[in-house]
């Protein structure tokens, strides 16, 4: 009798309640992943690189620190190894779980490393990228509750990673799929800049494919960029690519999972002659970001997670590599 009084309730509230998906206490607002992703804004946390393989121990204390001064959600950066071990992506997603902090894993779907490589035979999509996307999708379906959404490459678009737009939204979709299977519903998007959407020819498929839009916003690159803090160059470069992801977003959520302002030039070369890259550029464009909490990100519903925690993206880091902090940095979690 209470089988079937527990059932009917099932039927009644759509079997999510039994699905695996269901947010576990230390993670739950009663919000699904989407409605919280919409409900973000002001600074959210770090991208976080995983190129030097980190234990779940080194995992944990980072991100213990991390949400110590406040942060919320972490995205994975690069990747460990081959980028196609399981257990990897589940040490990843434990240690997120530790610190009860949100992770989005990335797939890095470039099959080279960012910089400094050049492509051998074996470097394809197929071989290389396609692996990295079942092993996070294996290892969020192994252990799903510290997973705020799942990121299908970085910049892929920006780089052509999948050869066409088409075939990237195959992969997002097949995602989808085997996640569906598994019962879980978790919002899937690629994090690109604006400028690789805008570059991409038909981008419809993937478009359509996304739930929610990731943005990669970087006004250092920009062609009048000059000082990190600078409101009227840096802001208006930021504002403008929001727009273009607004433009496309049919009032879907965006997040910008990637934005920074490096203290030196070494990593990724800038396009403005006027550039200054420093501590204090750096220190400038963190504070820029949170002096528009009130006015810009609560008002839009938009968060913003700094590139990187650490300088192993080099340069990028609120942090040298030693650990030490190169200013003191805080930022507003609400306003
Ligand atoms: C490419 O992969 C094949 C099959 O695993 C391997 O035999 C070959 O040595 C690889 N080539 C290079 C250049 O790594
Ligand atoms: C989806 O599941 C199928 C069947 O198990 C598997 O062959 C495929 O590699 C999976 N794809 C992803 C992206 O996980
Ligand atoms: C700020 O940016 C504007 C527009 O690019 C530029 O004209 C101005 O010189 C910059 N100010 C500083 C202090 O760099
Ligand atoms: C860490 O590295 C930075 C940059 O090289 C240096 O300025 C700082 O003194 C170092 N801190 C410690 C504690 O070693």
């Amino acid at each position: 009798m209470v089988l079937v009084n527990i059932l009917a309730l099932a039927i009644a509230y759509g079997w999510a309640v039994f699905a695996s998906d269901t947010l576990d206490s230390s993670y739950s607002t009663g919000l699904s992943r989407l409605e919280k992703i919409e409900s973000m804004y002001a600074w959210e946390g770090f991208v976080y690189d995983i190129e030097s393989c980190r234990s779940t121990y080194e995992m944990t204390q980072d991100f213990n620190e991390m949400k110590a001064h406040g942060a919320r959600v972490v995205i994975t950066f690069e990747f460990c190894g081959t980028g196609a071990d399981v257990g990897y992506y589940d040490d990843v997603i434990t240690a997120a779980g530790n610190a009860e902090i949100s992770i989005i894993p990335l797939a890095w779907t470039l099959p080279i490393h960012a910089v400094g490589q050049s492509y051998g035979p074996n470097d394809t999509f197929l071989i290389k990228s396609v692996p990295r996307i079942e092993a996070v999708t294996q290892a969020v379906i192994n252990n799903p509750e510290p997973v705020l959404a799942i990121a299908i490459g970085d910049e892929p678009l920006y780089d052509d990673d999948a050869g066409s737009p088409a075939a990237l939204a195959s992969y997002i979709n097949q995602v989808r799929r085997n996640l569906s299977i598994a019962g879980l519903d978790i919002p899937l998007s690629i994090s690109d800049l604006a400028y690789g959407w805008q570059s991409s020819g038909n981008i419809t498929p993937v478009a359509d494919a996304v739930d929610f839009f990731m943005v990669n916003n970087f006004p250092y690159f920009a062609f009048d960029a000059t000082t990190g803090g600078n409101a009227s160059s840096s802001w208006n470069d930021f504002i403008q690519d929001i727009e273009y992801f607004q433009s496309i977003a049919n009032g879907r959520p965006i997040l910008v999972t990637q934005t920074g302002w490096p203290t030196n030039e070494d990593e990724f070369a800038p396009n403005s002659p006027d550039i200054v890259a420093s501590v204090p550029s750096s220190e400038g464009y963190w504070n820029l970001l949170d002096s528009f909490c009130e006015d810009y990100f609560k008002s839009m519903n938009i968060g913003w997670m700094w590139r990187s925690w650490e300088d192993d993206i080099d340069g990028w880091g609120v942090k040298y590599l030693n650990g030490s902090d190169k200013w003191h940095w805080n930022a507003r979690t609400e306003c």
